[in-house]
């Protein structure tokens, strides 16, 4: 098993949540995430049950996980928010400890975890660079090699003497992209910390983890985008609530995790559905979400525009007129981003005798990347409700060019993308 460079057994990470401490900060969907938990924790709660200990309360991040890295893999780790994908990453780059289990790493380890880690503050962008090749084992001379390099790639020149605390988020992971790209580790953890650069930047990193990863480098990436993961990866590790749920193909684990995440949209096509409402004098049977060429599409593009198209059986045999027809948009966390809805923009519809077809055009689509479902919703004005299906479709949306200027918004902050205009006066 020589060529075996990380090796992890029945990992397992225990955190201790005090409920009454304020949560330190990590990141805002973190915090958005366990908020749900202790509240979904409340709801399940039996009324007057005691709770042992209510001010603290251990929680399994990772349970029994076992997995081995050969070198030059380049392994896709995924799974829905909160699953423990980070949690993998701190405890191989040694920035927590495991509470069970062990893990052996063969080799230097640079890697690129939320922003905040690895830096220095207080340093210039100089600094950093040399203290991180520097923990990387490499020589000064090895260093000042790789400068030019990293700080071209990180298009940093003019902040070189500045303490990294003053940079932006997107210099600084530009940065600290470049540094641990560059620096020549043999391993390479990454967490998709790159949603934080525009499009163009994103283009440029998965280009450099290609090099990497053919040198024989080995590259562990975390990432929620399907797309960049299976085109980077030859391996996946999908994660499932702290277990290892697959360990396969890039492909594979990105095909299981979207029909898992997705199952009842995805399981059963529209027109066997029995999970519905409504009096059934239409139904929908159809839905597919086609592009500007007509092309039917399972994956978006921020920014884009698309035809959503629902096909319906008119059962009554008569016209009917002023139909109201929503598609609701949910995203990973059952949040409601938005309702497309006929009656906002005056556009009730008349439907054909027998079947036809409904179409909705959105122009610049605009939510950033994640996974989305969407509920169809018919009624016959405010009379009736004829057909609603919840989760009748999911999607995947990839980070695109909302703006025109190849920012992808900050997909970690918010779902929804809008234009505004800014002056001063
Ligand atoms: N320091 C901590 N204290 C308590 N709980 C934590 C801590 N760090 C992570 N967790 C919890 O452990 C679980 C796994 O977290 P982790 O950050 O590994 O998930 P993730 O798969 O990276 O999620 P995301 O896709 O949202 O980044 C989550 O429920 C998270 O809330
Ligand atoms: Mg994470």
């Amino acid at each position: 098993m020589s060529d075996t460079v990380i090796l992890v057994e029945n990992l397992g990470k225990k955190y201790v949540i005090g409920h009454q401490q304020r949560l330190p900060y990590n990141t805002m969907r973190e915090s958005m995430v366990r908020g749900a938990k202790s509240f979904g924790r409340n709801l399940l709660k039996p009324f007057g049950q005691k709770v042992p200990n209510p001010a603290y309360e251990e929680f399994w991040a990772l349970k029994d996980v076992s997995f081995e890295i050969k070198q030059g893999d380049r392994v896709g780790i995924i799974g829905r928010n909160g699953a423990g994908k980070s949690t993998v990453l701190k405890i191989l780059s040694r920035i927590t400890e495991p509470t069970t289990g062990r893990i052996s790493i063969k080799g230097r380890v640079a890697s690129l975890l939320e922003v905040g880690t690895g830096f220095h503050p207080e340093l210039t962008g100089r600094e950093n660079i040399y203290l991180n090749g520097a923990i990387l084992g490499m020589s000064r001379t090895e260093i000042k090699k790789k400068f030019d390099e990293i700080v071209a790639f990180a298009e940093v020149e003019k902040f070189l003497d500045t303490p990294v605390k003053r940079y932006s988020s997107g210099m600084y992971v530009r940065l600290a992209f470049a540094v641990a790209a560059h620096l020549e580790p043999e391993i390479l953890l990454v967490d998709e910390v790159l949603a934080v650069g525009d499009v163009g930047f994103q283009k440029k990193c998965i280009g450099k983890m290609e090099d990497v990863g053919r040198d024989g480098r080995t590259v562990l990436f975390v990432s929620h985008s399907m797309n960049t993961m299976t085109s980077l990866c030859n391996r996946g590790i999908l994660l499932e609530s702290g277990t290892l749920c697959s360990d396969t193909s890039a492909e594979e684990a990105s095909r299981i995790y979207l029909n898992k995440a997705f199952s009842v949209a995805r399981g059963t096509p529209l027109s066997q559905r029995r999970d519905r409402s409504g009096s059934g004098k239409v139904r929908a049977y159809s839905f597919r979400i086609l592009n500007e060429e007509g092309r039917e599409e399972v994956s978006l593009e921020s920014g884009k525009d698309y035809y959503f198209e629902i096909g319906y059986h008119n059962h009554t045999g008569i016209i009917i007129k002023d139909v109201v027809v929503s598609l609701d948009i949910y995203d990973e966390r059952d949040i409601i981003v938005f309702l497309l809805r006929t009656n906002f923009t005056n556009s009730n519809l008349e439907l054909k005798a027998d079947r036809g077809q409904i179409v909705c055009r959105i122009k610049n689509l605009p939510l950033t990347n994640g996974l989305y479902r969407f509920s169809i919703f018919i009624s016959d004005a405010d009379r009736e409700i004829l057909d609603y299906i919840e989760d009748a479709a999911s999607v995947s949306i990839e980070a695109g060019d909302f703006f025109g200027t190849g920012s992808p918004g900050l997909p970690s902050h918010c779902k929804i993308l809008a234009k505004a205009e800014w002056s001063t006066s």
